[in-house]
C-alpha cells in the first residue's frame, strides 16, 4: 500500500502530513501564520506565499523524521492545487511536483474542498457513502451530496458572503482579532440571549442556498446603535456586555440557518448521515445544535477531529490516497494552479 505526502498552502497555513494507506496517518504538522496576519486585520498574500517558502521543506523533514520515514519511501505527492491565493498555492505545488520529479513519484493536485469534505473519512467513527456534507469554511458554504470519491453534486450555496466570512467580518466590527470566528465564538458564551436577534437569511427560501452579507450590515447598524467606545469604567464595562451580546446573536443567527438548510438536505436527498466540514465546523455551538436536532430527527452528523476542521495537510494526503486507489496517477510534472476552481468541475 502506498506512502503519501500531502501539502497544503492554500491561504495561511503551511500543513504538511504522511498517510500510509494501511497504516493511517502516520505524521502531520502545520505552521500557522495568524500571528503575521493578524497586525494587519487579514491575510496579505504576498507575505502568505514567502511564509509558505520558509515552512514547507523543515515542515516535510519533520514529518518524515515523525513518521520515521525517508522521503524516498514516498510513493505520491499530494498537493493542493486550488482553489485559494494563487501565490501560496505556487509554493505548494512547485515544491510538491518538484519533489516528486526528483523522487519519480507521481503529482497529485487535490482541490482543497475536496480534502475537507473528505476529512470526516480520517475519524472513527467515519460516516459511509452517500452523505450530505455542510462545507463551512472562510471561503465557502456549500451543501453537497457525496456518493462516492469525485461523486460530488451541489445541492446549495451561498449567494455572497461564506459563513465563516459572516464570522470574520461581524467579529472585526467588534473589534476582535483576526482570524474572528473563533474570537467571536468564545466573546459569545457571556451573550445574554434575550437581548438581540438577527436576522436569518433566507431561512424560509425554500432552496439550499444561503446568503449571510446581509449580517455584516445587521451587525454595523447595532455597533453604531450602541457606540461601544465608551470611556468610563462602567460605560466601557456595558460596552463590553453589549458586543457579548451581540456576538452572541451573530452566531444564532449563523448557526440556525446552517442547521435547518442541512436538515432540509437530508429530507430532500432522503439521506441520513451528515458531515460538517471546514473551519467554521469547529464551532461548538454549531456542533451543539446540530448534535441535538440529530437527534430528534433521527440522523447522524460527524465531524473531523477538531484540528482537521481547518486547514491542514492530513486532508490533502488523505484525499491523495483515496484518489490513487481510484484511479492511476500520471508522472506529468508540469503545474497549473486553480484559484478559482468549481468542486463540480473534479472528473475522475
Ligand atoms: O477551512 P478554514 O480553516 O479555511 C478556509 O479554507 O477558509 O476556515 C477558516 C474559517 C475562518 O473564517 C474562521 O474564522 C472560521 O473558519 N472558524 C470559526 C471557528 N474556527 C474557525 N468560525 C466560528 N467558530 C469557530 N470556532
Ligand atoms: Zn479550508
Amino acid at each position: 500500500m502506498k506512502l503519501i505526502l500531502g501539502i497544503e498552502s492554500s491561504c495561511d497555513e503551511t500543513g504538511v502530513a504522511l498517510y500510509h494507506g494501511e497504516r493511517g496517518l502516520l505524521a502531520h504538522a502545520l505552521h500557522t501564520q495568524v500571528a503575521m496576519h493578524s497586525e494587519y486585520g487579514g491575510v496579505v498574500p504576498e507575505l502568505a506565499s514567502r511564509d509558505h517558502i520558509r515552512h514547507v521543506l523543515p515542515l516535510i523533514r519533520a514529518v518524515a523524521q515523525e513518521a520515521g520515514c525517508q522521503l524516498q519511501d514516498v510513493d505520491a505527492i499530494a498537493y493542493t492545487q486550488g482553489p485559494g491565493l494563487s501565490g501560496a498555492l505556487l509554493v505548494g505545488a512547485s515544491i510538491a511536483c518538484a519533489l516528486a520529479y526528483a523522487l519519480d513519484v507521481p503529482a497529485i493536485g487535490i482541490h482543497h474542498l475536496e480534502g475537507h469534505l473528505l476529512s470526516p473519512l480520517l475519524s472513527d467513527p467515519a460516516p459511509e457513502f452517500p452523505f450530505v456534507a455542510l462545507l463551512v469554511s472562510g471561503g465557502h458554504t456549500q451543501l453537497m451530496r457525496v456518493d462516492g470519491v469525485g461523486k460530488y453534486d451541489l445541492l446549495g450555496e451561498t449567494l455572497d458572503d461564506a459563513a465563516g466570512e459572516a464570522f470574520d467580518k461581524s467579529a472585526k466590527l467588534l473589534g476582535l482579532d483576526y482570524p474572528g470566528g473563533p474570537e467571536l465564538a468564545k466573546l459569545a458564551t457571556r451573550g445574554q440571549p434575550w437581548r438581540f436577534k438577527l436576522p436569518r437569511p433566507m431561512l424560509h427560501s425554500g432552496d439550499l442556498d444561503f446568503s449571510f452579507s446581509g449580517l455584516k450590515t445587521a451587525v454595523l447598524t447595532l455597533t453604531r446603535l450602541h457606540e461601544l467606545d465608551g470611556q468610563s469604567p462602567d460605560e466601557q464595562s456595558m460596552a463590553e456586555q453589549t458586543r457579548a451580546d451581540i456576538a452572541h446573536a451573530v452566531q444564532e443567527a449563523i448557526v440556525e440557518v446552517l442547521v435547518s438548510k442541512s436538515l432540509s438536505a437530508l429530507k430532500q436527498t432522503g439521506l441520513k448521515q451528515l458531515v460538517v466540514a471546514g473551519g467554521v465546523g469547529a464551532n461548538q455551538r454549531l456542533r451543539a445544535q446540530l448534535d441535538q436536532t440529530a437527534n430528534k430527527r433521527g440522523f447522524r452528523v460527524f465531524y473531523p477531529d477538531l484540528e482537521f476542521c481547518t486547514d491542514n495537510g492530513a486532508m490533502i494526503a488523505f484525499a491523495g490516497a483515496l484518489r490513487l486507489q481510484q484511479q492511476e496517477a500520471k508522472r506529468d510534472y508540469r503545474f497549473n494552479v486553480k484559484p478559482r476552481w468549481d468542486l463540480a468541475e473534479i472528473i475522475y
